[in-house]
């Protein structure tokens, strides 16, 4: 049995995650791309030697892994994917253990990337060996596809999906990405939101100037940018920019009452973040605002001096850094265009404003009902023990848009993790015992797959 199998092989796989998670694969900066390219090849080797065909492809940015594990072109054809790369780690000060030296404590694994997404990228590939071992072959035709560049916005994927449309052929996608709706409730998630990211400058005089001498006189970007980046919402918590809801879907009733079944206790969402009070948009619930409509924020800003002691100074530029979380009928390109509109249009004479667009991706949604989805309730039924909820997520994954659009496939995103797993935080963290379930679940699934005709 492959479940016995896993029972027996339980250390060894964590020992093997261990390794996966040393390698600092941070696809966001280029001092790391010599640990991602490492890192691939250790998964394309790893791959080879349980016995898929695997091989590391170029893209353009950051190499991806792609593997195949052909049995039968009768049988349904799966395409996983994951991705290898991660988020930076810092600040590292906040680490309890060192991101890059997985650490095991209380029923924890803690490293950079343990379930976002190498973790979980793990349970597919350890559940899939299981059944190769035990049983000499697959009940269905995988093709495996793990990335390197999932956290910098997938920007190379689409093409490479393009030129290998007819090798990446398949009935159906499954994505392990997310998380589970809680410690006691697993999930299939049946839709994500888009994202769309800008880079703000603002320019003042040609130099940093002293601010005695000069100030008062002139405009301190820094200044103008928080004023610019306070207008952005009004005081009921929508987003001031004109035409930025003007092609917003709007909720379902279905996904409203799925929703308002779930549970919901503020008292313990507050207390987890050690908040006195919530912030968001008027008129909507939590799952609401994070899942199904749209946000603007802030993820870092920049300028002026920060160094120790004081420098009085009116520095010459500032600058941040802008997302914007979409929903379905949004599109990222629209949204960068509205926003730089708008921020040149209530830009003081007194600075100059440069907007980068980035772009980004659009919001998914997938298939709620259908074969594919009853066989994955069952899979996970067996797995955790409980039947699934379904729920949406406010973050991201790029490609599954594509998978449809350039594929035709749609996707089953089955999340193993859980929402305080600190992922893109510091001291992210995969509970063993999802670890264990996820490889389970991810050694039941493909006969639940092979059932559906
Ligand atoms: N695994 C996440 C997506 C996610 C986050 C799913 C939270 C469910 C809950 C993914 O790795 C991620 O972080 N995506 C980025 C994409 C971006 C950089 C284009 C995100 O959402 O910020
Ligand atoms: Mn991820
Ligand atoms: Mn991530």
């Amino acid at each position: 049995m492959p479940l016995s199998l896993l029972k027996k092989n339980e250390d060894k796989n964590l020992k093997e995650l261990i390794t996966f998670l040393s390698f600092p694969s941070v696809s966001a900066k280029s001092e790391h791309k010599k640990d991602l390219k490492a890192c691939a090849s250790w998964l394309k080797d790893h791959l080879n030697k349980i016995g898929f065909k695997a091989k590391v492809c170029p893209t353009g940015g950051h190499p991806l892994v792609y593997a195949e594990y052909m049995v039968d072109p009768k049988l349904p054809t799966v395409l996983y994917y994951g991705h290898y790369d991660v988020q930076p780690p810092e600040p590292l000060e906040l680490w309890e253990s060192s991101p890059f030296k997985a650490d095991i404590r209380k029923g924890y694994i803690y490293a950079r990337g343990a379930t976002d997404d190498k973790g979980q990228t793990w349970c597919h590939v350890k559940g899939l060996e299981a059944i190769i071992k035990k049983t000499g072959t697959l009940p269905i035709n995988v093709k495996f596809l793990i990335e390197g560049e999932e956290e910098v916005h997938s920007a190379n994927l689409p093409a490479w999906l393009k030129k290998n449309k007819k090798m990446l052929k398949a009935d159906i996608a499954v994505v392990s990405d997310t998380a589970q709706f809680s410690k006691t409730l697993p999930a299939v998630t049946f839709g994500l939101r888009g994202i769309a990211s800008c880079e703000v400058f603002v320019y003042g005089p040609n130099r940093d100037v002293h601010s005695g001498s000069y100030g008062g006189a002139i405009a301190n970007p820094i200044n103008v940018l928080c004023q610019m980046v306070g207008q952005l919402h009004d005081k009921n918590g929508k987003i001031a920019i004109p035409g930025f809801y003007k092609n917003v879907k709007a909720m379902s009733k279905w996904e409203k009452a799925k929703f308002k079944q779930l549970p919901y206790n503020e008292a313990a969402y507050k207390k987890s973040l050690k908040l006195q009070a919530l912030h968001g948009e008027k008129g909507f619930t939590t799952f609401e605002r994070t899942w199904v409509r749209p946000t603007l924020d802030v993820n870092g800003i920049t300028g002026g001096y920060q160094g120790e002691g004081a420098k009085t100074i009116i520095p010459s530029m500032a600058s941040c850094k802008i997302t914007m979380r979409l929903v379905p009928g949004m599109d990222a390109k629209d949204i960068c265009n509205l926003l730089e509109k708008h921020l040149l249009k209530i830009a003081p004479k007194s600075v100059r404003v440069k907007v980068d667009k980035h772009g980004g991706a659009s919001a998914v949604e997938v298939p709620t009902d259908g074969p594919w989805l009853e066989a994955t309730g069952r899979a996970i039924k067996k797995g955790f023990g409980k039947e699934p909820v379904f729920m949406k997520e406010g973050g991201s994954i790029p490609i599954v848009g594509d998978f449809k659009k350039i594929l035709g496939v749609d996707t089953l995103l089955i999340g193993f993790g859980q929402q305080d797993d600190n992922i893109h935080s510091p001291n992210e963290r995969f509970r063993i015992v999802d670890f264990v379930k996820g490889c389970k679940t991810a050694a039941i699934l493909p006969d639940e797959l092979a059932s559906v005709k």
